[in-house]
């Protein structure tokens, strides 16, 4: 059904009996000014709000920095130091070869030449490249810039600055045990 009449008009307030009273002029009452009344709160209400927005874009932006830095930046991992280590069997480096294996923060070749068990550093001193054994040769040999050293890691010729560093390698129990010399 259709509603006919006007429900806001003073007289159907007036007749309702509830309400403010209106003035005879129709025109509706002053509140308080907004100025007065609501310039602290809204002022307060402006500063929370931007302490939430700032709080969740540093959130955010830590957030999504994090893993990006953490590729940047690996974690250091930490080797544990050691004097000696058991790196594998006997039968990883057979006559004439030469095997690398990690030791503490070092690489490090153990080199078998008819039974003669060297081990010595592999990274070469001048530009870090790992040599490897040239049995035909008898020597180490550095791939990147032609260094040689001998099989105790002495300078035979190339542009390296120093020696090879030296360690002890011996058998034990069918074991290979590198050692600190
Ligand atoms: S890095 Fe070995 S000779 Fe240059």
């Amino acid at each position: 059904m259709a509603q006919t009449g006007n429900f806001k008009s003073p007289a159907r307030m007036t007749s309702l009996g509830q309400g403010a009273e209106l003035p005879a002029s129709g025109a509706v009452p002053a509140g308080k000014p907004r100025d007065e009344g609501l310039k602290g709160v809204d002022f307060e209400r402006r500063g929370f709000l931007h302490k939430i927005v700032g709080g969740v874009g540093a959130i955010v932006a830590v957030s999504s920095l994090y893993p990006v830095v953490k590729y940047i930046i690996p974690p250091v991992k930490k080797i544990k130091i050691v004097n000696f280590l058991v790196v594998g069997p006997a039968s990883d480096v057979p006559d004439g070869t030469g095997k690398i294996y990690r030791f503490n923060e070092d690489k490090v070749i153990v080199v078998n030449h008819g039974g003669n068990l060297t081990a010595v550093s592999a990274i070469c001193t001048h530009l870090g490249c790992l040599v490897h054994w040239d049995e035909a040769a008898d020597e180490l040999a550095c791939p990147c810039h032609g260094a040689k050293y001998q099989q105790t890691g002495e300078i035979i010729s190339g542009p390296q600055p120093l020696p090879l560093k030296q360690y002890n390698a011996k058998i034990e129990d069918g074991k290979i045990v590198v050692s600190i010399a």
